[in-house]
């Protein structure tokens, strides 16, 4: 997501008249984009804005700015924290950023106004030129899930107009992009004017040059029969699903207010599963929730168990100001929490491991973006699933190839392949 905006930001100082540089050493202006979602994100902002302020210092004139997340959340405490900062602005106020930054004087100049329709639709972003593009269809969250802050930093929900989607789509299809990933912060609850979400992925997939298509991150509760049939019936769109379920207890999902049970989660693990046989899931886990107990803890380790997650994002709860669960304050301590986030990520490690060797000796259609590391005469790309495949390099094949390859070896996170 702030990849996203921050190829929204730069289109729009592109459009002012700025230019970019891989050198901040040579830059006039720096701008960092911020995320708020955990204490963990915030603190390396801190410790990269006091490596830029020395920039700063060696040239009083260079603007430093902070976008984003924790620019929405905490500015009262970052402009004590930082107090060489020029300018900060919010999510919802980047299109002000010319102007910010050709009025930034003594003070600071800020904008942190959230804008319920602002979805920057009319701007191309600035893509980078690959084989994937993240394509923003809403912004923002309406589901005020306990822990979160996403809500308070990022507003409400608001869809792109769907012909403003479909234009950006054209627009990379044209350019060589094959694979496009929706994005929205619960991208599922797409919905402008009489278009849902599954009827955008139709409308999506029926542009030329698109080959795959995917999205990230749908919320549980929003997964419509349209949206899981429009998956089945096109067959551009992905047989994979990130489907966050944060806990296997159903006291703590209640008490995260997540809108289901570990039960109803389950029969759309189901649902799904029978509507596309070789679909891949993963997933995100938070540890030590407020209240969170062992048994309740078992209870995620047993729910991973039971639905053998391809891969998953795994967290300690972080208390976050402003969200619901803030005044309940933390219950488990953090050498606890990082016992229990030790266990999830070695259950998934195995879990994963065994997904992965299972595929051992079957054909997989490997989409080809990168060489990979370097020196190692290996091409990397991404199967269907979203497993990272590696496969000999070839001087037929390209970036942006589709190649059949065979998978010979496997480890927890890629698929080590041969051409088929
Ligand atoms: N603490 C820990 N993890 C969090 N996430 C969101 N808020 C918090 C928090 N306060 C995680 C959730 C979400 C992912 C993007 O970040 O798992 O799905
Ligand atoms: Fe946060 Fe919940 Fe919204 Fe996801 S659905 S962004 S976890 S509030």
């Amino acid at each position: 997501m702030n990849i996203a905006d921050s190829q929204t930001v730069t289109a729009i100082l592109r459009r002012a008249g700025y230019i970019t540089t891989d050198n901040a050493g040579e830059a006039d202006v720096i701008l960092l984009n911020t995320c708020a979602i955990r204490e963990h994100a915030e603190e390396r902002v801190l410790g990269r804005l006091s490596d830029l302020a020395r920039l700063k210092s060696a040239h009083p004139e260079r603007k430093l700015g902070l976008l984003g997340c924790m620019a929405q959340h905490n500015r009262a405490a970052l402009m004590k924290k930082a107090p060489w900062l020029d300018l900060v602005a919010g999510p919802d106020s980047y299109r002000r950023l010319p102007e910010l930054l050709a009025n930034a004087s003594w003070d600071p100049a800020v904008d942190v106004r959230l804008d319920r329709t602002e979805t920057y639709a009319d701007l191309s972003p600035e893509y980078e030129n690959g084989v994937r593009a993240y394509v923003t269809v809403m912004r923002g969250c309406d589901k005020f899930c306990a822990f979160c802050v996403v809500p308070y930093v990022r507003g409400r929900e608001r869809s792109v107009p769907a012909g403003d989607i479909l234009r950006e789509v054209h627009q990379l299809a044209a350019r060589g992009v094959k694979e496009i990933v929706l994005l929205g912060q619960t991208v599922n609850a797409y919905h402008y004017e009489q278009i849902g979400f599954g009827e955008l992925l139709r409308m999506v997939a029926a542009a030329n040059g698109v080959e795959r298509i995917r999205f990230t991150s749908p919320h549980p509760s929003d997964m419509t029969s349209d949206v899981i049939e429009a998956m089945v019936h096109e067959p551009k769109v992905q047989p994979y699903v990130h489907l966050p379920v944060q806990s296997g207890s159903d006291r703590i999902l209640t008490a995260m207010g997540r809108g289901y049970t570990t039960d109803e989660y389950l029969r759309l693990v189901e649902r799904l599963r029978l509507a596309i046989p070789d679909l891949a899931l993963s997933t995100d886990i938070i540890v030590g929730f407020h209240s969170e107990d062992e048994q309740d803890f078992a209870a995620t380790l047993g729910l991973m168990r039971t639905v053998g997650y391809d891969s998953a994002f795994m967290f300690k709860y972080s208390v976050r100001e402003h969200t619901r669960a803030f005044k309940l304050g933390d219950t488990v301590t953090d050498v606890e929490k990082s016992r229990r986030l030790a266990e999830v990520i070695a259950l998934q490690e195995a879990i994963s491991l065994q997904l992965n060797h299972a595929l051992v000796g079957r054909e997989v259609a490997v989409l080809v973006e990168r060489p990979a590391r370097r020196g190692s005469g290996m091409l990397a790309g991404k199967t269907p699933q979203f497993k990272t495949a590696l496969l000999p390099e070839a001087p037929a094949i390209r970036p942006g190839d589709t190649v059949r390859a065979r998978v010979v070896s496997a480890t927890a996170h890629s698929l080590v392949c041969t051409l088929a």
